[in-house]
This record gives C-alpha cells, sequence and structure tokens, in this order.
C-alpha cells in the first residue's frame, strides 16, 4: 500500500495527465486536490487524444474511484460537459467512478467574467494572462467566507441565502468597478439548481472516503494541477494561480493526513515552457525557443495559447525538489529535443554578479537574473519508439543523467512521446524505497 502525489515541477503542462494516466493502474484511487478548469491535462491512449480539465486522469480505468477533493473550485457545467463528452465516447461517468467533496467550491459564471474584466483593465505589464475561467475570483470567495460550496446544493435555503449575497456583491463589482453588464440572480440560481440536480448523486466526503481506502490498504494518487512555481505562496508571485500547487496541499485539498504520503512525483519537461506572462528566466526568443514551441506542438490545452519556450532550467527544479520534497522525477518530452545539436541547462542565475543558486522572492530580482548555463551534446536519433534506457542514444542518457544530478533525486520515469505506451518505468512510485 502506498500513497503518491504528481505534481508539476515547472510551471503547468509538463505532462500530469500522462502520468497519472500510467500510474493508475498501480491505484485505486486517484483524487484532485486543487484548481480548477484552468487545468488542461491530456492523454493519448493507442493515438486516442483526451484532455481533462475537472476529471482527474484516472477515469479511464474502469475500476478505480475518481475523486475531486475541497481544494478545487468546482464549475459545475464544465464537469457536465465532460461527463458528456466521454459519454459520446463510450464512457459513462457514475457516482461509483466519481464523487465531489460536498466542501469544494462551485465556480459560478460571475467568477470569469469578473477574473476577465479584472485582466481586461490592467496595462500590459501588470496582466497576469489568467486562463480567463474565474478561478481566481472563486478562491477569493472561499477565502473571504462568502463561496457557494457544493454541498450547499443539498440545501436550497442556504443556496439561495448565499447566491443572493454573491450576486449583489459581484453586481456592484461588475458595474461600478468594471462597466461590465450585472448578471440576474433567478438565472444563475437556475443555472446552479440545474447543474446541481445532476450532480447532488456525486456529492460525499472524500475525506472519509480517502481513510477508509486507506485502511484497507489500496494506494492513492493524488493529481496536482497547474506546477510548483505557479503556487499562490512560493510561485512567481504576482504571475501565479490562486491555489497552492505544491504537493503539500494534496492533503489540505482533499482531508488526508499528511503522515501517509510515501513519495511525490516530480513532472518536469526535458526543457521549460510557460503559458501566461511571468518571469522566465531561460526563455529563448528565437528559432531555438520557435523550434521547441513547433516540435513540442507548445500549444495550451485549454485556452490555445502559444506557450513560451526555453532551455531547462535546473534553478526551477532544484527549488521544486525543495519545495515538494520530491523523491523522483518523471522526465517527459525527451524526444522533443532530439535532432539539436547542442543544448543548454542553467544551472545557477547570475543577479548583478552574484550567484544564486535559488530563485529570488523579489520579482523584480527575479526578472532581472542572467541564467549561467553548462552546455551538452544533443543527438540526431528519433527515440520515440524507446522501451528501455539502453534503447536512448549515449547523449540522451548522458543528458537524463545530468538533469539528476541537478535535481539531486533520481528519474522514476522517461516519458518519449505522447503516448501511455511511450513510456520508460524505471521505478514505480507505488513501489516505497528504503529511506
Ligand atoms: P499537463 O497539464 O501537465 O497534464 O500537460 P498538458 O497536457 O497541458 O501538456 C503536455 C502535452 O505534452 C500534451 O499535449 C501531451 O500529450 C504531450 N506529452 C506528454 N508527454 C510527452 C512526451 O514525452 N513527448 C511528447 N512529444 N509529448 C508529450
Ligand atoms: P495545468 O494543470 C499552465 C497559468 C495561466 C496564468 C496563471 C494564472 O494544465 O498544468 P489562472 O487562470 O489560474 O488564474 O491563471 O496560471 N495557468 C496554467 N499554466 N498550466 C496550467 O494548468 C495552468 N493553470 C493556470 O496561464 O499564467
Ligand atoms: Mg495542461
Amino acid at each position: 500500500m502506498a500513497n503518491v502525489v504528481v505534481a508539476g515541477a515547472q510551471w503547468g503542462d509538463e505532462g500530469k495527465g500522462k502520468i497519472v494516466d500510467l500510474l493508475t493502474k498501480y491505484a485505486d484511487c486517484v483524487v484532485r486536490f486543487q484548481g480548477g478548469n484552468n487545468a488542461g491535462h491530456t492523454l493519448v491512449i493507442d493515438g486516442k487524444q483526451y484532455i481533462f480539465h475537472l476529471i482527474p486522469s484516472g477515469i479511464l480505468y474502469d475500476n478505480k474511484t475518481c475523486m475531486i477533493g475541497n481544494g478545487v473550485v468546482l464549475d459545475p457545467a464544465v464537469l457536465l460537459q465532460e461527463m458528456d463528452e466521454l459519454k459520446e465516447q463510450g464512457l459513462t461517468v457514475t457516482p461509483k467512478r466519481l464523487m465531489i467533496s460536498m466542501n469544494a467550491h462551485l465556480l459560478m459564471p460571475y467568477h470569469a467574467l469578473i477574473d476577465q474584466a479584472g485582466e481586461a483593465v490592467l496595462s500590459s505589464d501588470k496582466k497576469i494572462g489568467t486562463t480567463g475561467r474565474g478561478i481566481g475570483p472563486c478562491y477569493e470567495d472561499k477565502v473571504a467566507r462568502t463561496g457557494i460550496r457544493a454541498g450547499d446544493l443539498l440545501d436550497e435555503t442556504l443556496l439561495r441565502e448565499k447566491l443572493k449575497r454573491s450576486v449583489k456583491e459581484k453586481n456592484f463589482l461588475l458595474e461600478k468597478l468594471y462597466g461590465q453588464k450585472c448578471v440576474d440572480y433567478d438565472e444563475m440560481l437556475r443555472h446552479v439548481m440545474t447543474c446541481g440536480e445532476k450532480l447532488m448523486p456525486y456529492l460525499g466526503d472524500v475525506s472519509i472516503a480517502l481513510d477508509t481506502a486507506r485502511k484497507a490498504g489500496k494506494n492513492i494518487l493524488f493529481e496536482g494541477a497547474q506546477g510548483t512555481h505557479l503556487d499562490v505562496d512560493h510561485g512567481t508571485y504576482p504571475f501565479v494561480t490562486s491555489s497552492n500547487t505544491v504537493a503539500s496541499n494534496a492533503c489540505t485539498g482533499s482531508g488526508f493526513g499528511v503522515t501517509h504520503i510515501d513519495a511525490v512525483v516530480g513532472i518536469t519537461k526535458a526543457y521549460t515552457t510557460r503559458v501566461g506572462a511571468g518571469p522566465f528566466p531561460t526563455e529563448l526568443q528565437d528559432s531555438v525557443g520557435e523550434e521547441l514551441q513547433n516540435n513540442g506542438h507548445e500549444f495550451g490545452a485549454t485556452t490555445g495559447r502559444p506557450r513560451r519556450c526555453g532551455w531547462l532550467d535546473g534553478v526551477v527544479i532544484s527549488d521544486s525538489v525543495r519545495l515538494n520534497g520530491l523523491t523522483g522525477l518523471a522526465i517527459t518530452k525527451l524526444d522533443v529535443l532530439s535532432g539539436m545539436k547542442e543544448l543548454k541547462v542553467g544551472t545557477s542565475y547570475d543577479l548583478a554578479g552574484k550567484k544564486l543558486a535559488s530563485m529570488p522572492t523579489n520579482i523584480r530580482q527575479l526578472a532581472a537574473v542572467q541564467p549561467v548555463y553548462e552546455s551538452l551534446e544533443g543527438w540526431k536519433e528519433d527515440i520515440t519508439s524507446a522501451t528501455s534506457l539502453d534503447q536512448l542514444p549515449q547523449a540522451a542518457r548522458n543528458y537524463l543523467k545530468r538533469m539528476e544530478e541537478v535535481a539531486g533525486i533520481p528519474a522514476d520515469i522517461v516519458s518519449v512521446g505522447p503516448d501511455r505506451s511511450q513510456t520508460l518505468l524505471l521505478h514505480n512510485p507505488f513501489e516505497i524505497k528504503a529511506k
């Protein structure tokens, strides 16, 4: 029995969906614990692509339980749409397969309107480049203690009372601050009640269900969204998302005890990408960056925006090892580097002549750092059908080894293509290493 967290080690889109799908084979429960439909997790199975925004990436296995924890901000309409899309593909999501925490906060249409209006009024250097899904405003309501929770769907009197207050407050912001049209209370109520009726059978106590599963010796897999450097506390604030993305939030965001986590896998691309604004020290705004973008098909799974691309940043990775307590890496998209003559890895930063081994927390300093690079030899071969490390060219193995050295932890998984089958499982994180 083991409980494993998968967390993004960079700025999101590291390939968490693919790795979670792969590891689900060894798990009994798969749990989302933070974020919402700002996430876009891609799975490719035998050439068929699925993108999940809210449903945990374990859903394709029919004998596993997927759970949406209290830490998630849940847009009920998006969840129902995802369920409908799966149904069209022949997979019916039932309450046996999916449980939603009664404490998860519901994301309402006015959250997205405020998110978009808030971004629109910012000057170009201040825009965060959010996904516009309403994630920040929904978490604001949660912390302000005015949010509507999934469990409120079971108490219409409370639901109406909370919604009345929220609509009044949001309309004040929409109209007076942003000069936008107000939302209609009756329409919002209809929306939430209609979705709510369909979602009610899925509501449950995720914390108790996880504890029961743990005591029965089941394996639990926690699926992080976004990435460590988008964490609201530890990321490149204010260019971050509005939740804690680090592994420790797997516990808070699902009601699971911290002492029960056995392994934390950090997902990292073999290079770096970022979508949205904010500092990105190893960004390449040249033909090499374009090559990475084209070869890696680096366009957002949620918004379709092009992802900014750059060399691997060892500082980003080693900070993630510390912030998450990573026990192993899952290195994705190694295949994208095939054909590049020279590869660079940032191993530290230079800030006005001073060497830094970790990211400065001051955003202006972070924007000013220069990465210190090490150069590694590239390889020409197509590696997408490799099934073991010894089938990789020596230069690719050297690159992986250097990544492990920079991180100070081993690679558990190496991914050489988007498909579930294009993966080298070097160490199964559900098999606990001796400490
Ligand atoms: P997530 O948000 O972390 O789940 O990642 P996304 O799904 O947003 O983005 C990762 C993209 O890379 C998806 O299109 C995946 O299908 C793709 N992908 C994952 N691993 C690999 C890999 O090893 N090689 C290639 N070429 N693509 C990969
Ligand atoms: P997955 O789970 C990459 C980024 C947005 C923006 C910032 C804040 O697929 O890795 P938000 O809408 O959350 O308020 O936007 O965070 N962002 C992501 N970038 N992958 C994600 O999720 C992201 N979710 C949010 O681009 O910069
Ligand atoms: Mg993504």
